[in-house]
């Protein structure tokens, strides 16, 4: 599964001690002195700030991060954004407490500057990324992963260099650049944990994904990798022209049909689907549930629409797998890494914007204009 060498007993070890990553004024790690790295050194980040809307983001200086042990220090250059930075950046996400001073965004691919001791497994200048769960290794969601949420309530990826625990690390593929491999971890992870490890999605069977965001384009992706059908929703033509383009077979613009459920009934010749990615959530789910296949298998990821529907009345006519999700493991983010690459697959990238325009990158998620993910280059 993993070339990581590390103990699980160190590796959840070194995982407890993220809080205290080490950046006490004037203290090195062996390795990190033999890097001439001191944390008398600045980097560069944004913090969140008073969590009141986009504008609450600001630019700081900060000492170096130092790797304690099991730990490694990472050189950002990319990062990007999911629809929940929207919401954490205006207080509305997360655990408490909420410290002005963290680093948002759960997304970001870099590089390995300094091992902290007792780290094997990776070397100076591999290309490493992780989950924003990053002590949710694999196995069965626990609630306690949300006590390290990168970008929510421990420090993410808009800086120049970060600390994380070596065992949360996956190398990333050559054939991924950074921008494509940063836009992953979040989006891609829930998508493929939606479609592969929950619904066990069949070649041939059809798939209906909503909406054209970060997910929703991944698992378009990911259901055509694996030879399903795709229906995806979109409130653009001119996005769904996209959709197209990444082979989505039926495309139905939910703004100018309403009863878009009836459409995709329709183009399955009265049938219906056989997986649902719903990022919709609310009232939408109940058109999800009506243009479903019998034995059809639903993942419950979204609230873009208000409340859960109580309209679960399908679920049992029809045998219906209904489920609720997260996001995913490590072990989930190493396993659509290698599908992507071993694929030629390339995560569809909206805009790139520079490290100084992060407020910008919110604005446009915020506007919806996007098809697929936001990054930010740190180049
Ligand atoms: N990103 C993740 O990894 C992740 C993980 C777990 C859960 N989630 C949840 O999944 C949802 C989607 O996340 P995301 O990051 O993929 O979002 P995103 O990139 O911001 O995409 C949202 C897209 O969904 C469509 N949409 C928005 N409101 C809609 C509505 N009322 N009815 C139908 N479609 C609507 C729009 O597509 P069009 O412009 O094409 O209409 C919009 O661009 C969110 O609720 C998020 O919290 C996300």
């Amino acid at each position: 599964m993993s070339d990581i060498t590390v103990s699980r007993r160190s590796a959840l070890g070194a995982i407890a001690g993220l809080g205290a990553s080490a950046a006490l004024a004037g203290s090195t790690t062996a390795q990190g002195k033999s890097a001439g790295l001191t944390s008398m050194q600045r980097i560069e980040a944004w913090e969140l700030g008073e969590r009141k809307g986009i504008a609450s983001l600001r630019r700081a200086s900060r000492p170096q991060p130092l790797p304690g042990p099991g730990q490694v220090l990472i050189t950002v250059r990319a990062s990007a954004l999911n629809n929940r930075d929207l919401a954490i950046v205006s207080g509305g996400y997360g655990v408490r407490p909420r410290p002005a001073t963290m680093i948002p965004l759960g997304d970001g691919v870099g590089v390995v500057t300094a091992l902290g001791a007792d780290v094997t497994g990776f070397n100076i200048g591999d290309r490493v990324s992780c989950p924003h769960f990053v002590n949710w290794l694999d196995g069965r969601y626990d609630p306690r992963v949300l006590e390290q949420d990168l970008g929510s309530s421990t420090d993410g990826w808009l800086a120049d260099r970060v600390v994380r625990p070596a065992a949360s690390l996956v190398r990333v593929p050559d054939e991924l650049s950074d921008v494509e491999a940063a836009a992953m971890p979040a989006a891609a992870v829930t998508a493929w944990f939606t479609l592969q490890q929950f619904a066990q999605v069949q070649a041939g069977e059809t798939v209906l994904t909503l909406g054209t965001g970060g997910v929703s384009v991944m698992a378009l992706q990911i259901a055509r990798m694996a030879g399903a059908r795709v229906v995806i929703t979109s409130s653009s033509d001119a996005k769904l022209e996209r959709m197209r383009a990444l082979g989505a077979q039926i495309t139905v613009n939910y703004r100018t049909h309403a009863d878009w459920e009836k459409r995709v009934l329709e183009a399955t010749d009265g049938r219906g689907v056989g997986v649902v990615v719903d990022t919709v959530g609310g009232s939408s789910l109940d058109r999800s549930l009506a243009c479903t296949a019998p034995n059809a298998r639903i993942g419950l990821i979204g609230a873009l629409d208000g409340a859960i529907s109580t309209t679960l009345r399908p679920v049992t006519l029809r045998n219906l797998l209904l489920r609720g999700i997260t996001s995913g493991s490590r072990r989930t983010l190493e396993d659509v890494l290698r599908a992507f690459a071993a694929n030629n697959i390339k995560p569809l990238v909206d805009r790139v914007f520079p490290f100084a325009e992060a407020p910008a990158a919110y604005e446009f998620l915020k506007s919806g204009g996007h098809v697929g993910k936001i990054v930010i280059s740190h180049a």
